[in-house]
């Protein structure tokens, strides 16, 4: 509960915006709302190695962003469309006739890293290692992040990234070395080509792209087919919707991710100081973002408790805004579509084992169902 529409957390020392409009100018304003906590916080070097796009500033970011870009274009991504209804149909072989299913262990968390597997050029079946390298680095409580100040907590992540990112750039050191010898028809390969005037991408900075795919890709879009089962589940009127009507799982997709937003904030930090709802933020500090609380802001959402799969205009923040505008949305979008239109085809009478309690995910940052035994 916040007492305001900012407010200041003391001891962990960050601000909080929770209305809309604060959280898109957050987004948007990238001059005066810096994406590079390295420049104003003392942070531990292991954070500054994981810096990614995400974690830039123009012009830099400017220059990764088209370089990335050119490895995943939405005409590459649309064309991956056969592939991901294939490997749904194999992963819904596994479990049909059995009864009932996870979503989650079944469907939405493989499907994501397979696909994302195949587009980098790694092993699917290393999949129980990236899930466990995916765990360390997003599982940070809220009331973790707010019960310590900001140097325990850096303390704390040091130790969990440094050995986690030790890992992962291990692994992925070893497939760039692969790759140079021998490219091949994957992203890796891509990055390694890539050029703008002249220049590459360095070592350290794909290393930081192909983690960053790896970990905030998979994570989110397993929760967006999760919670997408829960939201039709709450509201079974949706089902019988989506069945008369299969063509408005585009915009029911559209109203989870406002509904249950999987990635619940952003993070950025003031590059000067800042006056806002009559406080002054000093230069330099972190304020988050709340995406969830922007995407139920009643001045945007008329009614934003009613789950409405007919909502139009539906300007929900959940891949953020302006520059850092996630560049992954067209794929998560397409998982989501693909994986439920054939879920629901499949499968008519879908419905969640209410014997087992939801039991949502221990996260700050991401939303989603642990476990949706259906
Ligand atoms: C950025 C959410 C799926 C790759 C972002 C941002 C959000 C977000 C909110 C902006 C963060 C900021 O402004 O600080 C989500 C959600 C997803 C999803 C809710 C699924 C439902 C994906 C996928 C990929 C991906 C599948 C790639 C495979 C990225 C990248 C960025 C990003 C590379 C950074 C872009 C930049 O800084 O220019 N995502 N994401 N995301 N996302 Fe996603």
């Amino acid at each position: 509960t916040a007492s305001g529409p900012v407010v200041h957390n003391e001891k962990a020392r960050f601000w909080e915006v929770f209305e809309y409009d604060d959280v898109l100018m957050l987004a948007s304003e990238h001059e005066t709302f810096s994406s590079d906590g390295s420049k104003f916080a003392d942070h531990p070097e292991e954070f500054i190695k994981a810096q990614s796009i995400l974690t830039t500033d123009p012009p830099r970011h400017r220059q990764l962003r088209s370089l990335v870009s050119q490895a995943f274009t939405p005409r590459a991504i649309a064309s991956m469309a056969p592939r991901i209804a294939e490997i749904t149909h194999d992963l819904l072989d596994h479990v049909v006739g059995q009864g009932s299913m996870d979503i989650i262990t079944d469907l939405s968390y493989p499907l994501p890293v397979i696909v994302i597997s195949e587009l980098l050029g790694v092993p699917a079946e290393d999949r129980a290692q990236f899930k466990r390298w995916s765990d360390d680095m997003v599982f940070s409580e809220y009331d973790e992040l707010t019960a310590i100040n900001v140097e325990e907590y850096n303390e704390r992540m040091r130790q969990v990234i440094r050995r986690t990112l030790d890992e992962l750039y291990d692994y992925f050191r070893i497939v760039l070395a692969e790759r140079r010898l021998q490219p091949c028809q994957d992203l890796v390969s891509e990055l390694l080509a890539a050029r703008i005037e002249g220049q590459s991408l360095s070592e350290a900075e794909i290393l930081a792209f192909c983690t960053l795919l790896l970990i905030a890709g998979n994570i989110t879009t397993t929760n967006l087919i999760g919670n997408a089962l829960l939201c039709f589940d709450e509201h079974p009127e949706t089902m019988d919707q989506l069945a008369e009507r299969p063509d408005l799982l585009p915009q029911a997709i559209e109203e989870v991710l406002r509904y249950r937003s999987p990635a619940l904030l952003l993070a950025r930090y003031t590059t000067r100081d800042v006056e806002l709802h009559g406080q002054t933020i000093p230069c330099g500090q972190m304020i988050l973002g709340w995406i969830a609380s922007a995407n139920f802001d009643p001045q945007q959402f008329p009614h934003p408790e009613a789950f409405d799969i007919t909502r139009s205009p539906n300007r929900h923040l959940a891949f953020g805004h302006g520059i850092h505008f996630c560049l992954g949305a067209p794929l998560a979008r397409l998982e989501a579509k693909i994986a439920l239109s054939i879920l629901l085809e499949r499968f008519q009478q879908i419905r969640r084992n209410r014997e087992q309690p939801v039991e949502t995910i221990h996260s700050a940052f991401i939303l989603g169902p642990k476990h949706c035994p259906v």
